[in-house]
């Protein structure tokens, strides 16, 4: 039986965050996905300012959102370093250590910063991401 596309249906707190209620929200149940807010400053300046389902990574939030200056080349393998940001200083405690594997695929991003660069296709979307701002270097590789 070919699936039938379901509105999204999105809840709104007074604090502004949104959460999406998922296609399983109606079958389980449950109360739905919860949402961080993220903004993406491109290296002109350009803000966008998104609500990214956790569960998600920070590069798949850019990505929906049609986002530029996120490439994205290998799909979130950690293998092209196309998907380089450079993190707000008053995140880079906050965030989940660079693994061995991203650190070595740091090497291979346009003009990294060994304090503030990250590739978003390793940072997972969590409440603790609420608020998080990335900001995209001038070009990838
Ligand atoms: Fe290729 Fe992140 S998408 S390294």
């Amino acid at each position: 039986m070919p699936r039938i596309a379901q509105p999204r249906q999105f809840v709104l707190e007074s604090t502004g965050r949104a959460y999406y209620l998922g296609p399983d929200a109606a079958q389980t149940g449950t109360a739905g996905v919860k949402m961080a807010r993220i903004t993406y400053i491109e290296h002109n300046g350009t803000e966008h300012v998104v609500d990214v389902p956790n569960g998600l990574t920070v590069m798949e939030g850019a990505r929906d959102n049609n986002i530029p200056g996120i490439e994205a080349d290998c799909g979130g393998a950690c293998a092209c370093s196309t998907c380089h940001v450079y993190v707000h200083p008053d995140w880079v405690e906050k965030l989940p250590e660079v693994d061995p594997m991203e650190e070595d695929m740091l090497e291979f991003a346009y003009q990294p910063d060994p304090k503030r660069s990250r590739l978003t296709c390793q940072l997972k979307v969590s409440d603790a991401l609420e608020g998080l701002v990335v900001q995209m270097p001038e070009k990838q590789i």
